[in-house]
């Protein structure tokens, strides 16, 4: 087991979370996306959402992060979570959600899966913002 797996486990994170942190799923630049979003956190740290957006359904979701383990995990869980969902569907995914669907991470980086999750709402709604522009 390498130092950086033994020293995540021995924080609190799962499995789960382990493998989407090291392996960075979802990580990633996406060209021409629908929309994309940085927002910065009261920790200081950032995330990045980019967004394929396809007749209301997210078909593709990608994220960058200056950021901790927990931000990573939660941004790569959120990201798995999302994609073939509506917006209204994906909206909802709470902080508790994401940190389930990972199978725990330490509890105090709670914190961070809000972080991922506020991006992603907020980029959400600039989408919204701008769709309801182009309509009008
Ligand atoms: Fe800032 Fe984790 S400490 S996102």
């Amino acid at each position: 087991m390498s130092d950086l797996r033994r020293l995540l486990e021995k924080s609190g994170y799962s499995n789960k979370a382990i493998e989407y942190y090291l392996k960075k799923v979802n990580v990633g630049h996406m060209e021409n996306p629908s929309v994309h979003l940085a927002y910065t956190g009261p920790c200081g740290d950032t995330v990045e959402v980019y967004l394929k957006i396809e007749l209301n359904v997210i078909r593709d979701a990608k994220f960058q992060a200056i950021g901790c383990a927990g931000s990573f995990s939660s941004g790569s869980a959120l990201m798995e979570m999302v994609k073939g969902k509506t917006l209204e569907e994906a909206e909802k995914i709470t902080e508790e959600d994401i940190i389930n669907f990972l199978e725990g991470i330490p509890k105090e980086k709670i914190h961070c899966a809000c972080l991922a999750k506020r991006t992603f709402q907020r980029a959400i709604k600039k989408y919204m913002k701008s769709k309801n522009k182009a309509d009008a």
